[in-house]
């Protein structure tokens, strides 16, 4: 099927209450891993990059591991920046092939954010490239910008139309008190489902984001740990609330740290067995499996997207 952008996977997953995994991808075993579990199970599928994976792996590297990752799998895949900070960081990813973009004018003025999306959704839909926007910050540490708790601040529902409306973004992200990294919540994990289905009454049929959505799962925490890492205090996003969200407007669903977890905890643990080896494939081959492992429990149990390619 191949590369192709949001737009139906957006309307299905909307008519079939289900979400598509946004999965964000660094190297080869991560693109692998997450593509061979989709494969298996027929999953279409979001990879995304951030612009410091984009530092660290380079645009081509990763464009081209995608190309062989859907030669390989025959899925339809949506190559996409995750949190493009500018206009030209957006048309650079666009140039270069992505089929989608998120502009992130989260953190400027309600205006401001306006002016830079439009920008973005100009350029973008002139060739053919859907759009992600964000009313509402998330807190916690993405590589562009580090939001703390008291900076966070929830959608406003009565905003969304007028942005929509005034941008033509494909999809919203919206913060409903999801947060970026391994400590979402200080005590009780709590959404706030009423600002969804204010937004879900306000715009029927548009999807919706969902950021800091993993649920680091406490598995792989432990894994970290008892082989001589430290995660202190880790909280996720429950597994049934992400189903919730799924089966309301929320059609995309953003996963990185279950993925660093998942990764790092089998490596720790490789070398803990293993503390003389030194073959890469040793340990990252590990790895991989692993995130495969968690990416066909995602699709099966918390997006419900599996059959769905
Ligand atoms: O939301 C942020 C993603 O987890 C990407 O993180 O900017 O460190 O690549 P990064
Ligand atoms: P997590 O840190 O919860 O995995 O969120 C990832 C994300 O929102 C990427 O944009
Ligand atoms: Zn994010």
């Amino acid at each position: 099927m191949g590369l192709v952008t949001s737009k139906e996977m957006f309307k299905k997953a909307y008519e079939g209450g289900y979400a598509i995994g946004a999965f964000n991808v660094n190297n080869m075993e991560i693109v692998q891993g997450i593509t061979e579990a989709a494969k298996e199970v027929k999953a279409p599928l979001v990879l995304q990059v951030s612009a410091g994976a984009r530092k660290y792996a380079n645009h081509t590297y990763l464009m081209k591991l995608i190309e062989a990752a859907i030669e390989e799998t025959g899925l339809p895949i949506c190559v996409h920046l995750d949190h493009g900070d500018s206009f030209e960081l957006c048309k650079s990813c666009i140039d270069g092939g992505f089929t989608s973009v998120m502009i992130d004018g989260s953190h400027h003025s309600f205006e401001d954010n306006i002016k830079v999306t439009k920008q973005v959704v100009d350029y973008a839909h002139d060739k053919g490239v859907t759009v992600e926007g964000e009313l509402g910050r998330l807190a916690g540490i993405e590589d562009a910008v580090n939001v703390s708790a008291e900076d966070a601040a929830f959608t406003d529902p009565d905003e969304v139309q007028e942005f929509v409306e005034r941008t033509g973004v494909d999809s919203l992200a919206i913060a409903i008190g999801t947060s970026h990294g391994a400590f979402k919540f200080k005590g009780e994990p709590k959404l706030r489902f009423d600002i969804l289905e204010e937004v879900q009454k306000r715009l029927p049929g548009f999807p919706i984001v969902l950021h800091g959505a993993s649920s680091v799962i406490p598995e792989y925490v432990e894994m970290i740990n008892k082989n001589g890492g430290k995660i202190p205090g880790a909280q996720g996003v429950p597994e049934d609330m992400l189903r919730k969200a799924a089966s309301m407007s929320v059609c995309k669903i953003n996963i990185d740290s279950d993925l660093r977890l998942a990764m790092t905890g089998t490596i720790r643990k490789c070398f803990s067995e293993d503390p003389a080896q030194f073959d890469p494939r040793k340990y990252l081959g590990p790895a991989r499996a692993s995130i495969k492992d968690l990416v066909k429990h995602k699709i099966i149990n918390v997006l419900g997207c599996d059959g769905k390619a």
